[in-house]
């Protein structure tokens, strides 16, 4: 297969997977507890099992395929990663925050378990997911397990997606420009995305210096990606996103598409997605589903 025919078939039966093997993975760290914390167990297997595209672990595990780690490794590694991502939406959608009822298709957490229980539901996801790295199930190496959590660690904090996150309560009837929107997604969105692929580079024991083409293929699909999720916000389906849309310009907002107006904007997400392929230029065909993936990253309908 050529760079220039994306393989659908295979795309969608590497989401179809990898949903599987997360959802399997979260209930098995997520048993029920016959005690007072049963609620606590149940909110977070609202929040995890059954939905969401997986897109970060499918990056975590087909990166990490490109240098033959073990699937169950990387599955593992990956649902750490969705685990921040859980947590980070849960938080997201609080009063307090964006005040959203629906995520993926159902109430959101504090909706159905109260906003005390969804705080803590978050936190609890946090914690899981650097348990789960520092288990020699994820590598057998100490120093491969510490760069693994110290590069998800930067990824989800104030220099990361927690960071991003304030910026973004900060963009609210802000004057921000389009280097600080950038900058601003980058962190909130980028961040995440860029540790998925840089820590399936980490298991397979990528140097450094070999993983430039890596770090700027994720950096433009991150981009890209929070660029079609405002676009999504303006012209997609609410039934198909699971979410409220509509909300950004509401909150008086500047994004990308204030910034650059529709047309633009997709435009710019395009020529993202073409420059992030043309980053995988070292890599053969083993790096033919990530350069589908970049391109799903726009043409995503959820
Ligand atoms: C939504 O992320 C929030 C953003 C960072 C834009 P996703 O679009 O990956 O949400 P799920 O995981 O599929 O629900
Ligand atoms: C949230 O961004 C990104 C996070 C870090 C959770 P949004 O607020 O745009 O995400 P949605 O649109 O609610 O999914
Ligand atoms: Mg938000
Ligand atoms: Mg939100
Ligand atoms: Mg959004």
């Amino acid at each position: 297969m050529t760079q220039d025919q994306p393989d659908h078939s295979a795309l969608h039966n590497a989401f179809r997977e990898i949903g599987d093997d997360v959802d399997r993975c979260f209930d098995g760290l997520l048993q029920v507890p016959d005690d007072p914390r049963a609620k606590l167990y149940e909110a977070m297997r609202h929040a995890c099992i059954g939905g969401g595209k997986r897109l970060r672990p499918l990056l975590l595990c087909e990166t990490a395929a490109m240098f033959n780690v073990d699937r169950d490794a990387a599955v593992l590694a990956g649902t750490a990663v969705e685990a921040i991502h859980v947590y980070s939406l849960i938080h997201d959608d609080l009063p307090c925050m964006d005040d959203d009822d629906m995520r993926r298709g159902k109430p959101t957490v504090h909706k159905a378990y109260g906003e005390a229980v969804a705080v803590l539901a978050g936190d609890s996801l946090h914690d899981l997911s650097f348990e789960i790295l520092s288990s020699t199930e994820v590598h057998g190496d100490p120093f491969v397990r510490a760069e693994l959590i110290s590069c998800l660690a930067g990824a989800s904090g104030p220099a990361g997606m927690a960071g991003g996150q304030m910026m973004d309560l900060e963009a609210e009837n802000s004057n921000f420009d389009l280097p600080t929107v950038t900058k601003l997604q980058q962190l909130k969105t980028g961040a995440l995305i860029s540790a998925s692929i840089e820590m399936g580079a980490i298991l397979g024991r990528l140097a450094p210096d070999g993983r430039s083409g890596l770090r700027g293929y994720a950096r433009d699909i991150g981009l890209a990606f929070q660029i079609a999720d405002d676009l999504l916000d303006v012209e997609g389906d609410e039934e198909l996103a699971g979410k409220a849309l509509k909300k950004d310009a509401d909150a008086g907002k500047e994004t990308f598409l204030s910034l650059l107006g529709i047309e633009r904007a997709r435009e710019q997400a395009h020529f993202l997605v073409e420059q992030a392929i043309g980053q995988l230029h070292d890599f053969g065909s083993e790096a033919d589903l990530l350069r589908s993936l970049a391109r799903f990253v726009v043409e995503r309908d959820r």
